[in-house]
């Protein structure tokens, strides 16, 4: 179980645009992903947490641990399910013009310091990536919480972070059409 040392947002990695993983070096990331992965799921231990004092996250993009390559995994567990990815090279395919948004408002492993708003996100979306899971490229459909965790998740590649996203004047506007998570 590798302990990540997560880089926070004031270092330039987080906000460069990361390289994709070329198809001859799929491989080579694999067990990085699944470390991802593995981390992803102990920060969620209560008791984990605690000891070696992480914070508990859903998502983890690969310059946040201070490699600018296309990587993310995601982990999501409620009481009803579960659900794992390890994503090289993911591609929004297609979004909704349904946005959605968290009423607590988003948070990131990379950003210490709360910023408070909402971010709009769509509310549904169509994803495109290598899987780690899968060792093949796959095509999938996402909403709700896992679809904002996935736009969170590829801004990281693109340089973005979740607060670029709040509105700086009103940062607590309510979209109507927006449905809130
Ligand atoms: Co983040």
């Amino acid at each position: 179980m590798k302990i990540f040392k997560i880089v926070q947002d004031k270092q330039k990695s987080l906000r460069m645009r990361s390289t994709p993983i070329a198809k001859e070096d799929l491989n080579q990331y694999k067990a990085l992903g699944l470390e991802m992965l593995e981390y992803l799921k102990m920060s969620q231990d209560d008791e984990f947490a605690e000891k070696y004092h992480v914070q508990p996250g859903i998502g983890l993009a690969a310059p946040q641990i201070d490699k600018n390559i296309r990587l993310i995994a995601v982990y999501i567990k409620d009481e009803n399910k579960e659900v794992s990815y390890v994503l090289a090279n993911p591609i929004i395919v297609s979004k909704s013009v349904k946005e959605a948004y968290l009423t607590n408002g988003e948070g990131c492993l990379s950003v210490p310091k709360k910023h408070e708003g909402y971010v709009y996100r769509s509310y549904k979306v169509t994803i495109e990536a290598y899987s780690y899971l899968d060792d093949k490229m796959i095509t999938f459909k996402a909403k709700d919480l896992l679809a904002i965790a996935l736009q969170h998740e590829i801004d990281h590649l693109d340089g973005v972070l979740y607060y670029d996203h709040i509105d700086k004047l009103e940062p607590f506007k309510i979209k109507d059409s927006a449905i809130a998570l």
